[in-house]
């Protein structure tokens, strides 16, 4: 079975209170975080309908800091899935009340597995890309999860294959 990204798209808007946020009155990277893998793992339940797990976080970047009462617009997509794990990007936008603007302010790489009441990994359905984005995040999903892999101890680097491509070896 094959499904597109668009098929697991998981979009949620919620503001910023201040019981969320830093001493700079910005929104508190962990409360970010949660949201984020909240949306993620609609998205891969969406895209497997199983249980899904958060089995890593493979890139944060807080790239813009968000203000108390900002409204946030989380979107995730699931990019690429292998056997039971899937790889979901999650794009962070902050919007501009009066002008309708909306300005990305951060984004995330999660991997999440789909699994069985027990626990155990079960198969999800293949990716199909449709949009040029949607094709380069699927393009580097492999990379990324061999890099992942290597980087919790999962993986030997000279096995990472697609990885050792990127140099050229
Ligand atoms: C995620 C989990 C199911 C993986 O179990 P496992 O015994 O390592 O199973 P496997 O080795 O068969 O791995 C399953 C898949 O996860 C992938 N995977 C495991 N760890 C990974 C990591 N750190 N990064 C990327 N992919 C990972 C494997 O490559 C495999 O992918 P594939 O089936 O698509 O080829 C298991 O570690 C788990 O349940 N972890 C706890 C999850 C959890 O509670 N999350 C919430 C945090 S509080």
């Amino acid at each position: 079975m094959v499904k597109t990204p668009k098929e697991s798209l998981t979009t949620i808007t919620d503001i910023v209170l201040p019981g969320e946020s830093n001493p700079l009155n910005n929104l508190f990277g962990g409360e970010l975080l949660a949201r984020m893998d909240r949306a993620c793992s609609i998205a891969a339940q969406r895209h497997s309908r199983r249980i899904v797990v958060t089995a890593s976080v493979n890139h944060v970047a807080f790239n813009k800091a968000v203000p108390v009462g900002s409204v946030i617009t989380i979107e995730a997509k699931v990019s690429r899935a292998f056997k039971s794990s899937m790889e979901i990007y999650v794009d962070v936008w902050i919007e501009d009340i009066e002008s309708q603007e909306r300005t990305k302010a951060n984004e995330g790489i999660y991997t999440f597995v789909a699994v069985d009441t027990t626990g155990m990994p079960v198969q999800v359905p293949k990716v199909l890309p449709e949009t040029d984005l949607e094709k380069e995040r699927f393009e580097g999903a492999l990379r990324r999860k061999q890099l992942s892999l290597i980087l919790s101890g999962k993986m030997d680097p000279k096995d990472a294959t697609e990885l050792k491509a990127l140099f050229g070896n």
